[in-house]
């Protein structure tokens, strides 16, 4: 079930540590691949050498190389990760984390990790029902850090109460739940369309737009990752990382973006028109290359067809259709005009009017209507983020 899966587990000073080597034993039987982050303190339970051994890979706890100097990479290992496992989580690192402090490598790996974060602490009994630990434990859980309640029993202290980490076995049971929790779409398939088209004039000359694709590969990616089978009709992008699962057709102009969404629509349960169509491709295509032969030429232009209005005139009972509407000017209610016309279930609005957001940026800032009006605005993202907010709200419109 964890084949294949990321694993980052990060350990703190504390006596349950030992239990990190069978986790990690654990983890690695049932295909998961693991890199261990350490605090110093931690190190004085178990040693970095038993954790890699056990990981085939190298333990991360500085932010320098203490032999060359040079500089690792926090961010590289958190976005490596399918999660972030901290285990055991000590009472001073449970209070870093909710406090958002950055003094060690551990810190900052959390920091900048946007994968499931599973916490699972360990402490003598007194701190762990102390005030300030029940708080930053809250804290936690409203940051989306899944916790796994340290079990009872003897402590280090030789006193008995709540405090012991949770047994190995149960962490990785909890995990596995976690990941099968994440295939919840599984029975879905899932239609998502991206990037720009290109309309051609010429031979050698097309009519397009900025279009990155980034913000529709990243939906599907999502779609994909929980266990929808998803076809991404996609316009000339450059080169993205796509899901393995994911059923990609390249098209080229709007016509063929067309012909393919229309046909991959019909069997879909949920359609995502992220591609940026043209609205307008020339009336004619010239055979052969158009010389400069006058200072001024024209070009006649037709309009291309909606694609998410043919869409929403045929959509099938129960299916889910979003669209997207990029505005500049009376953004929402141009946004709410194309929902009701295209007979679209959501619309989410962008607006060239955001600084940092738009076509070539990783980030986006997007307002969510659905077909009831109801609206969300949410804040600059990363596109990724920014997709599961939209996969989100699409799956409450399912439940
Ligand atoms: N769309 C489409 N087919 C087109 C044009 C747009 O399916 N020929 C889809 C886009 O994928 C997007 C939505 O319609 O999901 C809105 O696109 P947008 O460019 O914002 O609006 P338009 O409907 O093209 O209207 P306008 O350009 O006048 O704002």
């Amino acid at each position: 079930m964890l084949k294949n899966k990321k694993i980052v587990l990060c350990v703190t000073g504390s006596i349950a540590a030992y239990k990190s080597a069978y986790i990690i034993r654990l983890l690695v039987k049932q295909g998961a691949e693991v890199k261990v982050v350490m605090t110093e303190s931690a190190k004085n339970f178990i040693t970095p050498l038993t954790l890699s051994t056990l990981s085939k890979n190298l333990v991360y706890s500085d932010n320098f190389d203490k032999e060359t100097g040079k500089w690792i990479n926090h961010v590289e290992l958190a976005k490596w990760a399918d999660l972030l496992l901290i285990a055991p989580a000590s009472a001073n690192t449970i209070a870093k984390l909710a406090n958002g402090l950055c003094d060690n490598f551990l810190c900052a790996v959390y920091l900048s990790a946007n994968c499931p974060i599973v916490v699972s602490p360990a402490m003598d009994l007194d701190m762990y029902k102390h005030n300030a630990t029940i708080k930053n434990i809250k804290y936690l859980k409203e940051s989306n850090c899944k916790i796994i309640p340290a079990e009872y029993g003897e402590l280090a202290s030789g006193l008995t109460g709540d405090g012991r980490m949770a047994e190995p076995e149960n962490i990785v049971s909890f995990i596995e739940d976690l990941f099968v929790e994440k295939k919840k779409l599984k029975k879905y398939k899932v239609l998502v369309s991206a990037g720009p088209t290109q309309e051609m004039i010429d031979p050698v000359r097309y009519i397009s737009n900025h279009s990155s694709g980034k913000m529709g590969v990243n939906i599907a990616n999502y779609f994909s990752e929980l266990g929808a089978e998803v076809t991404l009709v996609a316009g000339p992008i450059e080169k993205l990382e796509i899901e393995n699962n994911i059923k990609k057709i390249d098209v080229v102009s709007a016509l063929q973006m067309k012909e393919q969404c229309i046909l991959a629509g019909k069997e879909s349960d949920i359609i995502v028109m992220a591609a940026a169509v043209a609205d307008y491709t020339p009336s004619e295509v010239s055979k052969v290359k158009i010389k400069k032969k006058t200072d001024k030429i024209s070009l006649s232009l037709k309009k291309t067809s909606d694609i998410l209005y043919s869409l929403g005139k045929n959509k099938k009972e129960n299916q889910i259709l979003v669209g997207f509407a990029l505005e500049n000017f009376d953004e929402l209610n141009n946004a709410i005009e194309k929902l009701k016309n295209k007979n679209l279930d959501m619309i989410v609005l962008n607006s060239i009017n955001d600084k940092g957001a738009g076509f070539k940026s990783d980030y986006n800032k997007i307002t969510i209507i659905n077909k009831n009006l109801k609206k969300k605005s949410y804040e600059l993202k990363t596109k990724k983020q920014v997709a599961s907010d939209i996969v989100d709200e699409i799956i409450k419109l399912i439940n």
